[in-house]
């Protein structure tokens, strides 16, 4: 970054929590515009907005750590995840898990276990009805597949989502309500009884899961960082891949002449990178400065917290033509859905695998002439993590 002169970012006040829930992007829009380093008074943060700074922050830990002290993540899980560690740490615990999301487990194990979870879930969907894709569809199979993935299938895809939800609640709990904590503190208490059950299971009969991995490695991580590293993984591998699968269905619906390329052609890879570049599940991380420095002139002070705004770099106009359009066709372009630097999605290729691959050729192989009876039904939600509520669709 070029060292110019110095001055303060500016600082707005009318951004409200609720407008960047309901309708993030026209804010991003004006702020890439306008004041792309703009302190934002409502989430005491400073926002960053265009694709070159997200990435810039993302990629220098050194001066941008994860370790944000302010976040309530640490008290909903009770623990720091390896989310928000650096350095030798950081790798220490996302290696403890690595050897579970190889490309060969990937193909070998997860390919083959998704691909029959994908058979059920498909199957069970009513033909000639219009039903909502959200409870149906999308959410079950995210956990279902998630539970074998982490080692813990006795899990119900209830619980799983109830988890994942309470976590992810919890860890944007800004106001410090003390409810929200207290369902926290009780999901905890479920998930601790039911992996602590599940560890002599994993060590007499060991598998490639992530939990059985770490329980099993020659030199473990301690055990509260596996148990809290897997409620990462609950809380950061269920949304995501719900809410990406929602959107790209969306976006081919509303599109029909891309929707018939895609069955034409299986451009279905394509479809997965498009939509999650589109509205990305993951809208906006956040990361401590550490030493005084600058971003487009800016000072940037030690202590203070930048916002990197992934969905905001994804439509930016630097790098891309019409970035609010869902367009499969659009020149390939790096999008940053999946994060940057030492913490980018450790899921990314199951992701890929089980939405581009699996799951969206068979639903449409099944239901080739789908449609979106009421358009208007779809609300997209949310500010850190972002998707349709409901998808109702009729299925044919
Ligand atoms: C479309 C689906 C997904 C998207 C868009 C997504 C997005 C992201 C993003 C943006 C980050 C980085 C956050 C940051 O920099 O602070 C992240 C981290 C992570 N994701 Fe995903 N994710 C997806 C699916 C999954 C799945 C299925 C898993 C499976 C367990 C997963 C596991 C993780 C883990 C463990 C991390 C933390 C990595 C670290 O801190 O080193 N993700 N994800």
């Amino acid at each position: 970054m070029t060292v110019t002169l110095s001055r303060q970012a500016p600082v707005d006040g009318s951004i409200t929590i609720q407008q960047l829930t309901d309708d993030p992007y026209t804010v991003y829009k004006r702020l890439r515009a306008e004041a792309p380093v703009m302190r934002v008074s409502s989430i005491g943060r400073t926002m960053l907005t265009k694709a070159e700074d997200t990435k810039y922050v993302k990629d220098t830990p050194e001066l941008f750590s994860s370790d944000d002290p302010n976040t309530p993540m640490e008290r909903a899980f009770r623990a720091h995840t390896l989310m928000r560690k650096d350095g030798a740490e950081h790798a220490a615990e996302r290696g403890a898990m690595a050897p579970s999301f190889t490309a060969r487990n990937i193909k070998q194990c997860w390919e083959p276990i998704y691909t029959k979870i994908a058979e059920e879930f498909v199957a069970a969907l009513p033909r000639g009805e219009t039903v909502d894709l959200f409870p149906t569809l999308a959410g079950p199979f995210a956990a279902r597949c998630l539970t074998h993935l982490l080692g813990i299938p006795e899990a119900s895809d209830a619980d799983m989502q109830r988890w994942s939800q309470i976590l992810i609640d919890g860890a944007g709990n800004f106001g410090w309500s003390p409810e929200l904590f207290a369902q926290c503190d009780k999901a905890n208490d479920e998930m601790d009884a039911m992996f602590a059950a599940a560890i002599p299971r994993l060590r007499a009969a060991p598998d490639q899961s992530a939990f059985s991995v770490m329980v099993n490695a020659e030199d473990p991580i301690p055990q509260s960082q596996i148990f809290s590293n897997i409620k990462i993984a609950i809380g950061g591998g269920i949304n995501e891949p719900r809410d990406a699968l929602l959107t790209i269905i969306y976006g081919l619906l509303i599109n029909p002449d891309q929707f018939d390329a895609c069955k034409a052609d299986a451009l279905w890879t394509q479809a997965f990178e498009e939509g999650v570049r589109w509205v990305a599940p993951i809208q906006a991380s956040s990361r401590l400065v550490t030493e005084d420095t600058q971003i487009r002139g800016y000072d940037i002070p030690k202590g203070d917290i930048v916002m990197t705004v992934q969905a905001s770099a994804n439509h930016d106009e630097d790098v891309y033509e019409n970035g609010h359009l869902f367009d499969i066709f659009r020149p390939k372009q790096p999008h940053q859905a999946f994060g940057n630097g030492p913490h980018f999605c450790q899921g990314t290729h199951v992701a890929r695998r089980m939405l581009a691959n699996i799951m969206l050729p068979m639903l449409f192989d099944r239901f080739p002439n789908m449609t979106l009876p009421d358009p208007s039904a779809v609300d997209f939600y949310g500010f850190g993590f972002r998707g349709p509520r409901h998808l109702p669709v009729t299925l044919n």
